[in-house]
């Protein structure tokens, strides 16, 4: 016992000093920055004018989340049905053919199952009850998370 004691406390500290070097960056001087990592994202090949086409309704969509809570704070509920209703199906369904062609199957299914829970919010809310609006309002934004996690538009080849 004794022995083992005597012998263990100078191991542990000799030991110490090497395990707090492999929790350091191998790059010096970058502690502070995360390390970079990889972009796995499948890419949809879109041109510049069709982004920015796609990115105005992303930013609508944003909108439409701080309408609708911001109406919930203030429970007011015909503006959160206002909100939602600037993201429904129409949106997708306006944009031109030729890009919505371009658009993988599971990114269709996913940004339409988005614009139809915007859609049913807009009914909800006029029945003027917070609860499931804001339980939509949530499933909406894991369609977001998701598909923000898979994919991501470029230019063309
Ligand atoms: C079907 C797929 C999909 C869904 C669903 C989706 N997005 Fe996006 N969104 C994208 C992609 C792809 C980008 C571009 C990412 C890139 O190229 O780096 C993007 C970009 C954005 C941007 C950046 C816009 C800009 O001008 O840079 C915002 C904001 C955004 N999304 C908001 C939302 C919100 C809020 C939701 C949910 C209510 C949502 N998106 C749902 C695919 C989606």
């Amino acid at each position: 016992m004794r022995i083992s004691n005597f012998l263990g406390v100078p191991a542990l500290l000799f030991l110490l000093p090497a395990f707090a070097q492999d929790q350091m960056p191998a790059v010096g001087g970058m502690t502070d920055r995360p390390m970079p990592v990889a972009d796995t994202r499948q890419i949809i090949p879109l041109t510049a004018a069709e982004t920015a086409m796609v990115m105005a309704e992303m930013r609508q969509m944003l909108a439409s989340v701080q309408g609708i809570t911001d109406g919930l704070s203030r429970n007011d509920m015909k503006s959160v049905a206002e909100a939602a209703s600037s993201s429904g199906p129409s949106m997708m369904m306006g944009l031109p053919a030729q890009i919505r062609m371009k658009f993988p199957e599971q990114f269709k299914q996913m940004g339409m199952a988005t614009h139809k829970v915007f859609e049913q919010i807009a009914r909800e809310a006029s029945m003027k009850d917070p609860g499931p609006v804001l339980e939509q309002l949530s499933s909406a934004m894991q369609n977001c998370i998701a598909c923000h996690a898979t994919y991501r538009f470029a230019p063309p080849d």
